[in-house]
């Protein structure tokens, strides 16, 4: 099983340039089975998540090959399966875009139920609504869902919880069917706003998204083309992050600043310098950070995804912090790993109170999830000691070159 040590203690300093968008290459990846013709995607992040839901689509009747390590082409105009219960893409959270996908495209759809991180129950009936009122069949059978449609007519979507995954399913399924689509109460994500980018750049007739009402006119087909996916926002937060955690100097360059205004504001009132360019933010932190209170909110709110990593700054901040998590229901499970290292944590509920303290010490952890996992690592570049990180799978599904590109800022990490 693979592991990180850190040596902790090492002040990061230099430049970062972030990957692509994970959360947009795992829709936009799925988003291709709906085009009659080639499309060439730019700047993919090259991490797990990629690689899986490539095999994915590929064995839907994609042909798919790499250029490079970011740029993938692909051609789905032979796209006939419409099975994808494999247990592996089970795993995958993202798997739930084939759903819409594949009933956009074919009319009917088999895939297994999705995983993902354990945050709780991440119920997918959001998505179901939308595919109902598209019109198709939407049955569970032994924990596949199979989705049919003899044909998908639009109509007004009203999404009961802001639901990242369920506006881009039902975008998918909506771009081919007939009429107009209207959701309301949509989710705003740098990535919804890519995905529909993507597909309007296909051809689609996309608009509103990045607003919570977004209305799709269904086209004939979609033809093919290229696209460059956005910077990944979470990426560029957890190296904010840990250049604020080891008084750092970091410039985290190829990113929209704008997309980080809800950390940049964080990270000010903890006293870090937050300088912003065109496409970068330089990052420099005090040795001394000062407490704050967080609250995770769908975007442009802090984002949830942001929360395991903050909860870190949270802990060395002078004074008492609190951190509310209001998006998922369990996002805490990780804390207990945090056990060892010394620090002040309490939790209420969705709430944790944190007291700072100044020293925190290595020791072996173990990611529990994606984002927790890269806490993890923000801990350990902050301790004093050694850190050992087991779990390391779950730090490969989305982060590109984590150890690689730490290293080139200074830090003291190896995979074992
Ligand atoms: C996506 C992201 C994940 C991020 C999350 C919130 C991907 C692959 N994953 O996950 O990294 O943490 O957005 O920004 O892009 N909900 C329902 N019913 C539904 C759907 C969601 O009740 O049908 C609830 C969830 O339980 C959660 C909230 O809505 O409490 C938000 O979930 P959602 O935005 O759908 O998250 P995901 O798409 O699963």
């Amino acid at each position: 099983m693979k592991k990180l040590c850190i040596q902790g203690g090492t002040r990061l300093e230099g430049d970062v340039i972030i990957s692509g968008a994970k959360n947009a290459a795992v829709a936009i990846l799925p988003a291709t089975l709906l085009v009659d013709g080639v499309v060439r995607i730019e700047n993919l992040p090259d991490i797990d998540d990629v690689t899986i839901l490539n095999e994915a689509i590929q064995t839907l009747g994609a042909v798919t090959k790499f250029v490079d390590r970011h740029t993938v082409e692909i051609d789905a105009s032979t796209v006939y399966e419409y099975q994808a219960t494999d247990a592996y893409i089970g795993k995958l959270r993202a798997s739930y875009y084939l759903f819409g996908a594949l009933v956009g495209r074919l009319g009917k759809a088999e895939v297994a139920m999705p995983g993902g991180c354990d945050f709780g129950g991440r119920p997918i009936d959001q998505h179901i609504k939308g595919f109902k009122a598209l019109g198709a069949k939407v049955e569970i059978v032994d924990n596949i869902i199979k989705i049919h449609a003899d044909k998908l007519i639009g109509t007004r979507i009203y999404l009961d919880v802001v639901s990242v995954g369920a506006t881009i399913n039902i975008m998918l399924a909506a771009v081919l069917a007939s009429g107009i689509t209207t959701i309301e109460n949509a989710a705003k994500e740098p990535h919804i706003v890519d995905v529909a980018n993507f597909l309007n750049k296909m051809g689609a007739k996309i608009i509103g998204a990045g607003t919570d009402v977004i209305r799709i006119k269904g086209v004939e087909r979609l033809n093919g083309g290229h696209y460059s996916t956005v910077p990944d926002q979470i990426e560029a937060g957890t190296f904010m992050i840990a250049a604020a955690a080891t008084a750092g100097d970091v410039c985290v360059k190829n990113i929209i600043p704008e997309h980080m205004d809800s950390l940049s504001s964080k990270l000010r009132e903890m006293d870090v310098q937050i300088l912003e360019g065109d496409d970068y933010i330089r990052v420099i932190a005090p040795e001394k950070l000062k407490a704050t209170h967080v609250k995770t909110l769908p975007y442009p709110g802090f984002p949830t995804d942001l929360q395991p990593q903050m909860l870190v700054l949270l802990m060395i901040a002078q004074g008492v912090s609190t951190l509310v998590e209001s998006v998922f229901e369990n996002r805490f499970q990780y804390i207990t790993e945090f056990h060892d290292v010394g620090a002040n944590i309490q939790v209420e509920g969705n709430k944790a109170i944190v007291e700072g303290v100044e020293i925190l010490h290595g020791t072996h952890l173990t990611a529990t999830d994606l984002r927790a996992g890269a806490a993890m690592i923000i801990v350990g570049l902050r301790a004093e000691g050694e850190t050992v990180i087991d779990n390391v799978r779950y730090i490969d599904r989305g982060y590109e070159d984590i150890e690689h590109k730490l290293t080139a800022l200074g830090a003291k990490i190896y995979r074992i």
